[in-house]
């Protein structure tokens, strides 16, 4: 009987799993927006910056690039998508800039 309840609990937790990730996608992408990044950027679109699936198709092989690009976003910087520039975001911590970039870097 315990072994039965395990799998039920077992079964739900993978029931539910891609539901807290869905929910877990849309906390990110609220927490982008309330960052001001969404005021530049689309997930699928490119607006002023580069879409964020662009972004993550480009660096998908690229291990260094989430310290190099959580950098970037706090510092500013052009070149790589163009000419126009992503001011320097100093309204966000090191650890957001990380959290945010982790949330782009994992888009598909
Ligand atoms: C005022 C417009 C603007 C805002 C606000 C903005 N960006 Fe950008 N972003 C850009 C532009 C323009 C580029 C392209 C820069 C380049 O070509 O190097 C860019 C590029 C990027 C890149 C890719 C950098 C690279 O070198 O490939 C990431 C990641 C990024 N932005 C994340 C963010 C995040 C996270 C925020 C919110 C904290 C944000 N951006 C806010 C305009 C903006």
């Amino acid at each position: 009987m315990q072994g039965l309840k395990a799998l039920t609990v077992l079964c739900a937790a993978l029931l539910l799993a891609p539901v807290a990730r869905a929910a877990n996608a849309d906390a990110d992408a609220a927490f982008a927006k309330s960052k001001n990044c969404l005021a530049c950027h689309a997930i699928d679109k490119k607006v002023v910056g580069p879409a964020f699936k662009a972004v993550a198709d480009k660096y998908r092989q690229d291990p260094a690039a989430l310290e190099r690009l959580a950098l970037k976003v706090r510092q500013g910087g052009n070149g790589v998508w163009g000419v126009v520039y992503m001011p320097a975001n100093a309204q966000v911590s090191p650890e957001e800039s990380q959290r945010l970039v982790a949330w782009v870097l994992g888009l598909k």
